[in-house]
């Protein structure tokens, strides 16, 4: 059985899920075979242009043909936010499997809808939050689930970046509610949030604050348009288990690339990791001598699975692409019948309830919110 792939838009993430769908079953071994069955992009001259150089049979400009086209098994959703919906459900009603990018959707309804469609069609869903396969990040939670650490009392984390810091720069969909959805929150406040799940479990309330730093930007052929959206979001956060957290995230941080960095302050001692050196884990653990106390610097190795799939040494290092190979590898595994995707859209509503939490705190004037 060969599994055809359905890919819509070929920007940034688009052309990272074409590579991760061209190189999964290579890297990792043991996964059903994949045809590059269809490409859709507008407009039709650049969706033939993007399925040569992918590897593409054939392309589209019409995405509805495209989750109906009997040739496709799995469609990856690659498009802006306010299309997610639309496509997955249109996608799914034609039964097929769907790898749609973060954030889910617009609005909290919105991604209710769609886990509701999920659930109805008993087809395998997955969304994009490639950070939670790095294997340096697998070994946090590992670590933290064996207790190396004690219990898990205080999150730190922070996803910066400085793409809309520049006052200067022309307006996009980014900024427009009905494209974009959150700001801040929804581009990058959502990966933070779905490492910090993983790693402490589920939230029970939090208290927030947004702001918009740039309220209205240029736009092309003269004049300005409003950012409807928050820049930057800081929230302090209760977890079921008793423990703090407090996350920030700011898409106007001057410096910042991409940072996602977190920190578990543990009773016996802490996690750090930063993406900007995704191959690391800082572990301090008390114990031993006072005169040796300090962190230990872990290098992903073959001993920190998948790592060993890519490259059978140590220290030789993986990069973003790689992990939307190893999320490209989770997804065939679960559509043949192995584990469940992580995390498909009933798991990714949970990352929208706080996110949209933590908007609407921000609105309010930093209301508690509780997370049901
Ligand atoms: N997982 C990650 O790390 C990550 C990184 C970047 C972006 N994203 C997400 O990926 C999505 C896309 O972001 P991007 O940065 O790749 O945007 P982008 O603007 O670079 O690419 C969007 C693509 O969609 C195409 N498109 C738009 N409307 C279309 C339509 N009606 N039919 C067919 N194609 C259409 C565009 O032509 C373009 O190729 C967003 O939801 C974003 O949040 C995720």
């Amino acid at each position: 059985m060969t599994l055809g792939i359905g890919l819509i838009g070929t920007g940034f993430i688009g052309k990272a899920h074409a590579l991760a769908w061209r190189q999964a079953r290579a890297v990792m071994g043991g996964l059903p075979p994949v045809r590059l069955e269809l490409l859709c992009d507008l407009p039709e001259d650049r969706a033939r242009a993007m399925a040569d150089q992918f590897g593409f049979s054939r392309a589209t400009a019409d995405w509805r043909a495209l989750v109906a086209d009997p040739g496709v098994d799995i469609v990856s959703i690659t498009t802006p936010n306010g299309l997610h919906r639309e496509i997955a459900e249109a996608a799914l009603a034609a039964g097929k499997h769907v790898w749609c990018e973060k954030p889910m959707a617009l609005t909290l309804a919105d991604a209710e809808a769609m886990a509701e469609a999920a659930a109805r069609s008993g087809k395998v869903t997955l969304l994009g939050y490639n950070y939670l396969r790095n294997p340096a990040v697998l070994h946090a939670e590992r670590l933290v689930a064996e207790g190396r650490i004690g219990r898990p009392v205080h999150f730190r984390g922070w996803v910066d970046e400085d793409y809309q810091a520049d006052p200067d720069l022309p307006w996009t969909w980014r900024a427009r509610l009905a494209d974009a959805g959150l700001g801040a929150l929804g581009d990058l406040g959502c990966h933070l949030v779905s490492l910090m799940l993983r790693l402490m479990g589920p939230v029970e309330s939090l208290i927030a604050d947004t702001q918009v730093i740039h309220e209205t930007r240029p736009v092309e052929g003269g004049g300005r348009a409003a950012v409807e959206n928050e820049d930057t979001a800081t929230a302090i956060l209760r977890f079921a288990s008793g423990a703090q957290g407090s996350i920030a995230t700011s898409r106007s941080a001057w410096g910042r690339k991409n940072r996602l960095d977190f920190e578990v302050h543990g009773t016996k001692g802490m996690i750090a990791f930063a993406q900007e050196r995704m191959n690391e884990l800082q572990l301090y653990v008390n114990e031993g001598p006072t005169s040796e106390a300090g962190f230990k610097t872990i290098l992903s190795s073959p001993a920190h699975p998948p790592f060993g799939s890519f490259v059978p040494a140590p220290g030789h290092q993986l990069g973003f692409i790689d992990l939307k190979t190893i999320e490209a590898a989770d997804l065939l595994r679960a559509v043949a019948g192995g584990p469940p995707a992580r995390p498909d859209f009933a798991e990714g509503l949970v990352i929208e309830r706080i996110i949209h939490a933590i908007a609407r705190s921000g609105t309010e004037g930093g209301t508690r919110q509780r997370i049901g």
